[in-house]
């Protein structure tokens, strides 16, 4: 599904951050990016998503370069990055509608309802993001990956701020993802979560940038 040959991007000061990156990942299978702070992890997922752009190489898409413009890739896509906003006068239910309605989910209330269950923010759906707590915001955040169609997931560090339960909820979550035949790619400091999501035969394990 995805597929990267040769990746590399520098900073205006001439400094390689990724360089030489070849990746593949199918359907049905976890990738894990591991590595030291400043390696690069978020940088390539960044290009991997259209956020940013590799200074050369490819990155394919079912075989075709990847264009976060078109309607097909950003159904394809789920990517919950460092970056997180929300509309301030927007309601955490109301967030998640919005996103469930703008990528054609059939049955929008059905699946905003579970995503609100699941990730515990029943009881706060109708709290504007400000008022939330950062572990709150961060549900939330993945809720709205989880109420749109995707075929490829992308998280950057997703257990960041999460509490114990909510990083187990989440290992259960991306397994399932899975299972369902998505490929799931995750950045993380974690390796418990990466034990939980990647010991499967065909999942890899990715270090990004060497040991500082
Ligand atoms: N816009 C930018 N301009 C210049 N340098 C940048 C820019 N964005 C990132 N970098 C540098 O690129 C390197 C890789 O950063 P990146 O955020 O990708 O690392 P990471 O592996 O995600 O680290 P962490 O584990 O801390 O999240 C760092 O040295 C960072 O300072
Ligand atoms: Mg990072």
């Amino acid at each position: 599904m995805l597929e990267v040959r040769g990746l590399a991007r520098c900073y205006g000061d001439g400094m390689e951050v990724l360089s030489d990156i070849d990746l593949d990942l199918d359907a049905g299978q976890v990738m894990v990016l591991v590595g030291p702070n400043g390696g690069g992890k978020s940088t390539l997922l960044r290009c991997l998503t259209g956020v940013d752009e590799p200074t050369s190489g490819t990155v394919l898409l079912d075989q075709e370069p990847l264009d976060e413009r078109t309607p097909e890739t950003r159904r394809a896509i789920a990517a919950v990055l460092d970056d997180i906003d929300f509309f301030p006068d927007l309601s955490v239910v109301e967030h998640l509608d919005l996103m469930a309605r703008a990528h054609g989910v059939e049955d929008p209330e059905s699946v905003v309802d579970e995503a609100l269950a699941e990730l515990g923010l029943w009881e706060l759906s109708g709290r504007l993001p400000g008022s939330l707590s950062s572990g709150q915001r961060r549900r939330l955040a993945l809720a709205g990956a989880f109420v749109r169609p995707r075929r490829l997931l992308v998280l950057d560090e997703p257990e960041q701020r999460l509490d114990r339960s909510g990083v187990e909820w989440l290992a259960r979550r991306l397994v399932r993802e899975k299972k369902d035949g998505l490929a799931v790619l995750v950045a993380t400091h974690s390796p418990s979560l990466q034990e939980a999501i990647a010991s499967g035969k065909r999942d890899q394990v990715v270090e990004i940038g060497g040991p500082r």
